[in-house]
C-alpha cells in the first residue's frame, strides 16, 4: 500500500501558546484556525496538535481526564471538527496526540479504582503492595520521586506512574483495559483525523518480575527506564494496538519513543512494527545525560553530533521511516541549544539549521516558532516557569548540592518553557498572541523575532523556511528527497553534508556551521538549487561563508 505519510511535511502545534480567539490569555482550537492561512502560505501539508483533550492540566494535557471530550480553555468537540473542515479545505490534514501509556488521576476510571478495592476499573491501572514497609520498588519517575504513590485509606496498597503523580499508568496487561483504549482510538479515527502522534509508547510493556535496581542518586533510587521502558514483550501489545485500530485506517502513526536500541527498531517501524514512523531521539539528547537530567551539562562537539545523525539515518533507512526534527515542545530552542556563541544565533544560522533537517530521509516536523527563528527566554527566577518537570529538575539541582544560581542556570538552559511560550506573531504588547496577560510571558526577543517583521521579507527565515519546503515537495525533486539513498559525506568537523541520490538525481546539501569560512571541494558542475547566501566558487572549491547552507544538484 502506498506510503502516503513520506509526502507530508508537518507542522506542531503546542495549542496552548499558539493563538488565543477569545481573550483569556490561553491558544486554543478557533485560534488554530485563524492561523490556518498563515500555515497554507508556509507550505506545511499537515498539522499535529499537543493534546486539547479534558485534562486537570498537570503537564499541559498530557493527563487526560476524558478522552472523548475537549478541554473547555481550548473549544469545544465542534471546534475540533471546525478545525478538520477548515483544514481540509487548504489540503491541510490533521494528526491528534495519542497519551495511551497513563491517563489522569482525574479521569473516571482511576477515581473509581482508587476510592475502591473492587472496582471493575483496578486493574485498569496498576496497584501492588509494598513490601517492608516501603514502595514496591526502588524505581525513580522520569520527572523526579517514587514511581509509587500510596494509596490513601488502605494499608500498604500503591499505585504506579512513570511520569507525575497525577499520570498514573495504564495496566496494558489488561485486556479489557486495552479494548476499551482501542475503542477511544477508533472513535477519533472515524472522525477524519489522519493519524495520531503516540505518546512515550515504548513504555507501555512494565518488568513483570517488579525487582528493585541498582540505586544511581542521592535520592536512594534508581532509574526506572530499565524496567518500564523498551521491555521485552512490548511487541504483543504493537501487534495487537496496530491490527485493533491503526490498520484498519491505513493512517499515519509517529512514535515518540525515547532510547529505543537500534537493534529494536523493527518492532517500532519495521515491517510489522506497529508504527509508520518514529522519532530517534540519540541525536537530539546530546546535551543532556543519560538519565535524561538536564545537568550538569554534558560535553559534546559537533563530530559526535554529526556522528550521530548521520548513523540515525543509516540505522533507520535499514527497517523503515523516520521523522526528523530539530525542535518540538519538550526541548529548548535549536538555536540556543546547538549554537553556543549568542553571537552566531542569526537568521542566517537559523536557516543553515532548518536545511540541514529539511533535506535528511525523513518526514520533517517543524515546531512553532522554528519557522520563524525563535530562541530561548532568559528568566529570571523560579516562579516565572510553568512547566512541572522544570520545577523537578530545579528541586533536584538544589538537593545535588547546586546552588540557587547554577539551578536556574540549568532550566533556563533545557527548560521545556523556552520553546512554550506563546507564539510571537507581531510586536505589539503579548506579541498579537492575545490581548490580555498570556498564561506564560512572552519570548523576551518578540520586538525583533515575530511573525509579521518576516512574512513579507524575502530574506528572513520565514521566506527561506518556505523555500525549503517548496523545494522537498517540488515534483521534479520531491522522489528523491523521499526515496533517494542518503549518503554521508566524510568533511571536516564542522561540515556536515550529505547526498541524497535517486536513480536520475543527486542533490547534494552542505552545511559550515561554524562562524568562519572554509571551502568545499567540488570537481562537476552544478546547478544552486537553494542557500542562504551567494555562492561562490573558486578552482573547484566552494568558498563556504560562516554558517552557509547550499543545496546543489550535481
Ligand atoms: C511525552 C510528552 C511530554 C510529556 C510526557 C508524559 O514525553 O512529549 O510533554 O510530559 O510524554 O506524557
Ligand atoms: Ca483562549
Amino acid at each position: 500500500m502506498y506510503e502516503w505519510w513520506k509526502d507530508e511535511v508537518v507542522y506542531q502545534i503546542y495549542p496552548r501558546s499558539f493563538k488565543d480567539s477569545n481573550h483569556d490569555g490561553i491558544g486554543d482550537i478557533q485560534g488554530i484556525i485563524e492561523k490556518l492561512d498563515y500555515l497554507k502560505e508556509l507550505g506545511i501539508t499537515m498539522i499535529w496538535i499537543c493534546p486539547v483533550y479534558k485534562s486537570p492540566m498537570d503537564d499541559n494535557g498530557y493527563d487526560i481526564s476524558d478522552y472523548y471530550d475537549i478541554n473547555e480553555e481550548f473549544g469545544t468537540l465542534d471546534d475540533i471538527d471546525e478545525l478538520i473542515k477548515e483544514a481540509k479545505k487548504r489540503d491541510i490534514k490533521l494528526i491528534m496526540d495519542l497519551v495511551i501509556n497513563h491517563t489522569s488521576d482525574e479521569h473516571l476510571w482511576f477515581k473509581d479504582a482508587i476510592s475502591n478495592p473492587n472496582s471493575p476499573y483496578r486493574n485498569y491501572y496498576i496497584f501492588k503492595e509494598g513490601k517492608d514497609g516501603q514502595a514496591p520498588t526502588n524505581w525513580r519517575s522520569v520527572f523526579g520521586g517514587s514511581v509509587w504513590e500510596k494509596v490513601p485509606h488502605e494499608e500498604n496498597m500503591y499505585y504506579f506512574h512513570a511520569f507525575s503523580k497525577k499520570q498514573p499508568d495504564l495496566n496494558w496487561e489488561n485486556p479489557i483495559m486495552r479494548k476499551d483504549i482501542y475503542k477511544m482510538i477508533n472513535w477519533w479515527l472515524e472522525k477524519g483525523i489522519a493519524g495520531f502522534r503516540v505518546d512515550a509508547i515504548n513504555f507501555i510493556k512494565k518488568n513483570q518480575e517488579w525487582c528493585d535496581g541498582p540505586v544511581d542518586g542521592i535520592d536512594g533510587l534508581c532509574n526506572c527506564f530499565d524496567y518500564s521502558r523498551n521491555i521485552p514483550g512490548i511487541e504483543v501489545f504493537f501487534k495487537e494496538l496496530r491490527e485493533e485500530t491503526f490498520d484498519k485506517y491505513h493512517c499515519m502513526t509517529v512514535a515518540e519513543a525515547v532510547g529505543v536500541p537500534y537493534d529494536q527498531l523493527d518492532l517500532f517501524i519495521g515491517k510489522n512494527g506497529c508504527f509508520t514512523m518514529m522519532f530517534d531521539f540519540n541525536y537530539s539528547h546530546i546535551d543532556i545525560t543519560k538519565n535524561e537530567d538536564w545537568f550538569p551539562p554534558q560535553p559534546w562537539t559537533f563530530k559526535e553530533y554529526k556522528e550521530k545523525l548521520f548513523s540515525s539515518q543509516k540505522e533507520i533507512a535499514k527497517t523503515g521511516w523516520s521523522a526528523s526534527f530539530l525542535e518540538n515542545h519538550d526541548m529548548p530552542r535549536s538555536m540556543s541549544r546547538l549554537i553556543r556563541n549568542k553571537e552566531e544565533r542569526t537568521p542566517k544560522t537559523a536557516k543553515l539549521l532548518g536545511q540541514l533537517f529539511m533535506f535528511l530521509q525523513a518526514t520533517p516536523f517543524v515546531y512553532q516558532g522554528e519557522e520563524i527563528g525563535f530562541l530561548n527566554n532568559e528568566r529570571q527566577s523560579i516562579d516565572e516557569f510553568d512547566d512541572l518537570n522544570t520545577h523537578a529538575q530545579y528541586q533536584r539541582a538544589l538537593n545535588e548540592g547546586y546552588s540557587e544560581k547554577e539551578a536556574l542556570a540549568f532550566i533556563n538552559r533545557r527548560s521545556r518553557d523556552n520553546t512554550r511560550s506563546p507564539m510571537c506573531w507581531n510586536d505589539q504588547k503579548f506579541a498579537g498572541f492575545s490581548d490580555v496577560k498570556p498564561w506564560l510571558g512572552i519570548n523576551e526577543h518578540y520586538k525583533d523575532i515575530n511573525v509579521e517583521a518576516q512574512i513579507n521579507n524575502p530574506d528572513s527565515v520565514f521566506s527561506f523556511y518556505q523555500q525549503l519546503i517548496a523545494l522537498r515537495q517540488n515534483p521534479l525533486y520531491h522522489h528523491t528527497f523521499v526515496d533517494g539513498e542518503f549518503m554521508p559525506i566524510d568533511t571536516e568537523e564542522h561540515v556536515i553534508a550529505y547526498i541524497r541520490k535517486s536513480d536520475s538525481q543527486t542533490i547534494l546539501c552542505i552545511h559550515n556551521i561554524q562562524n568562519k569560512k572554509t571551502t568545499y571541494p567540488i570537481q562537476q558542475d552544478f546547478k544552486v538549487l537553494l542557500s542562504n547566501e551567494d555562492v561562490i566558487l573558486e578552482d573547484n572549491k566552494i568558498v563556504l561563508g560562516a554558517y552557509q547552507a547550499i543545496t546543489l544538484l550535481l
